[in-house]
């Protein structure tokens, strides 16, 4: 009950307080359109959105942990840390350009500090800690941001693979001397470490355009 009191918060403060950016008027035309040409109802669009979402975070998630397991077989994990340093951005960049989305993962216990969430998705983040301190699962979720132009799904991150905790681990117990050298050089305000199994470590945030979920249907 109460988490879904959080939700029903953080959506309202959402929906009152999202960011007031102007949106074409051409744009709101042209879903209007659509949804009409195919007579899309509200229900529809937000289980598309929740469908592409899963199937995008999926699909990035995939990238990389395939391309980290590579680095970390090729380099070692000090050599990873490099690798995830100055790629882990541009892979989800160019996938989200393929689908015309923007994927991106925050947190705030992040270790890049471009992963900090925006205004728009800390109540979120703050709803998925929430449940993790209290032992509520939560579910992915759809919120209208942008005067519904946009729709964001987000979805937790949770240390579920004991190879995290080669980067995001204990100090000297899973995170070796070596890999934390190289942290403190690279990340000097790391906040990413002292996780454990299970732990939330952030969430996935993809912003979808309502044009692109609605050619979809
Ligand atoms: C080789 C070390 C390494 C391993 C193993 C690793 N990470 Fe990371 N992780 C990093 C680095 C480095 C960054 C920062 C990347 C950047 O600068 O964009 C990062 C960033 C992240 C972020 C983005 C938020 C932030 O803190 O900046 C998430 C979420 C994340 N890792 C989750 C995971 C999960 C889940 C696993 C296990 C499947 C994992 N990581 C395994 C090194 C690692």
């Amino acid at each position: 009950m109460k988490n879904n009191f959080y939700f029903f918060l953080a959506a309202t403060a959402l929906l009152s307080c999202g960011p007031q950016e102007r949106v074409s008027k051409e744009t709101f035309e042209e879903v209007n359109r659509n949804m009409e040409v195919k007579r899309l109802t509200e229900a529809e669009i937000i289980n598309e959105a929740m469908i592409w979402g899963d199937s995008i975070t999926k699909e990035a998630q995939n990238q990389l942990i395939t391309q980290l397991q590579q680095a970390i077989e090729n380099q070692g994990f000090p050599g990873a840390i490099e690798f995830c340093q100055a790629n882990a951005t541009s892979i989800l960049g160019s996938l989200g350009e393929s689908h015309s989305v923007q994927i991106k993962r925050v947190s705030n216990r992040y270790r890049n500090p471009s992963d900090q969430p925006e205004p728009v998705e800390q109540p979120i983040l703050e709803a998925y800690e929430y449940n993790a301190e209290n032992g509520i699962k939560s579910d992915p979720n759809i919120q209208k941001i942008q005067n519904g132009e946009v729709l964001l799904y987000t979805k937790p991150i949770v240390i579920s693979n004991s190879m995290c905790l080669s980067c995001h681990g204990e100090p000297g117990k899973e995170v070796s001397e070596g890999t934390l050298a190289k942290l403190s050089e690279k990340y000097p305000a790391d906040r990413a470490l002292g996780h454990r199994m299970g732990d939330l470590r952030g969430m996935w945030s993809v912003k979808l355009p309502k044009k692109e979920v609605v050619k979809r249907l």
